[in-house]
């Protein structure tokens, strides 16, 4: 275990289960969205770390003899953080963790609007290589109605500066975030975005409400929208199957893993189109021999 004390609780990326996480940052900038519960804890309230106290920390793993390779800069957003103080702590891991060959960190496309691309690629060089981008839709009116405070064309604009910078993307799509009305716009929406970005990596999860989803109909209601409710298995596989039909990516690792899904899809975009819908169309024809998960083994 690495040596340092975190705020709880602390999310990170599945992938990077190896990492050191760093939290240079607690809570989220935004923390808005009507679906995620992840930062509304009273201690989880955003505030930077100061550049003091990281690098203390940073000299404590260093002290600890533990080896790593890899570094999340935590929590919901550290790109929020300026140019400048990114670049700082870049240098603190290269100084004390020299080892370390790839950063990462969650980034709203907002976070990216104040840096240009030549900022990002400086920091690029410095070591950050992977945005891991919560687009969660494509859908201009789903995410108007989720609060993400983006759109189809603010996320487009952020995945092209950061592949103009050189770094890697890593989004993630919600599947049933639409709820029924919004379901096939939402597919649709989505697959267009991620065609235009081509991003390296794309993971989608299915939306789920650990605390009730009353926060997250309520919306809905007051858009004098259909009422919210949740797709079912079937229903969450059409859409499933919308989005890869209407998908056309070239190189991008495609993950259907987390811990959310019923089904687990994985494999590389455009090659594996055919077999992944394949996958899909089987578990929509014959649920029962297509190896979902039990409702048991689900989580967030
Ligand atoms: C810890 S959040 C940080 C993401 C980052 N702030 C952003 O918005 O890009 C990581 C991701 O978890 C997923 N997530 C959060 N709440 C969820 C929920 N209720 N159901 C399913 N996925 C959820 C979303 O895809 C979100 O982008
Ligand atoms: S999804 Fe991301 S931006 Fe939205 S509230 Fe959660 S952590 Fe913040």
């Amino acid at each position: 275990m690495y040596p340092l004390k975190y705020i709880e609780p602390v999310f990170r990326p599945p992938s990077e289960w190896k990492s050191l996480i760093l939290q240079v940052t607690n809570g989220c900038s935004w923390n808005r969205c009507s679906f995620c519960d992840m930062y509304s804890a009273d201690d989880k309230k955003f505030k930077p770390k100061k550049i003091d106290l990281i690098e203390q920390e940073i000299k404590l793993v260093a002290q600890s003899g533990i080896s790593t390779s890899r570094v999340f800069l935590a929590d919901g957003d550290a790109m929020m953080l300026p140019f400048k103080r990114l670049k700082e702590i870049l240098l603190l891991i290269k100084e004390y963790l020299p080892r370390v060959n790839r950063v990462s960190s969650y980034c709203l496309p907002r976070n990216l609007s104040n840096k240009t691309v030549e900022q990002l690629s400086e920091l690029n060089d410095l070591g950050l290589k992977l945005m891991y981008v919560g687009c969660e839709s494509g859908d201009d009116k789903v995410l108007e109605l989720i609060d993400k405070g983006e759109t189809y064309n603010s996320s487009l604009i952020a995945l092209n500066k950061i592949k103009q910078s050189g770094m890697k993307s890593s989004v993630m799509i919600l599947n049933g975030l639409g709820g029924p009305e919004f379901s096939k716009q939402h597919a649709i929406n989505s697959a267009r975005l991620m065609n235009e970005a081509q991003p390296d990596y794309l993971s989608t999860l299915v939306v789920s409400f650990p605390l009730g989803e009353e926060r997250f109909a309520a919306k809905f209601t007051e858009a004098n929208c259909q009422p919210f409710r949740q797709l079912n298995q079937n229903e969450l596989f059409t859409e499933m199957e919308v989005l890869l039909t209407q998908l056309e990516l070239t190189k991008t690792i495609f993950r259907s893993d987390h811990a959310s899904n019923y089904l687990v899809l994985k494999g590389i975009l455009g090659k594996d189109k055919d077999s992944l819908l394949n996958q899909v169309r089987g578990a929509l024809n014959q649920p029962k021999s297509a190896g979902l998960r039990q409702e048991w083994q689900r989580g967030l």
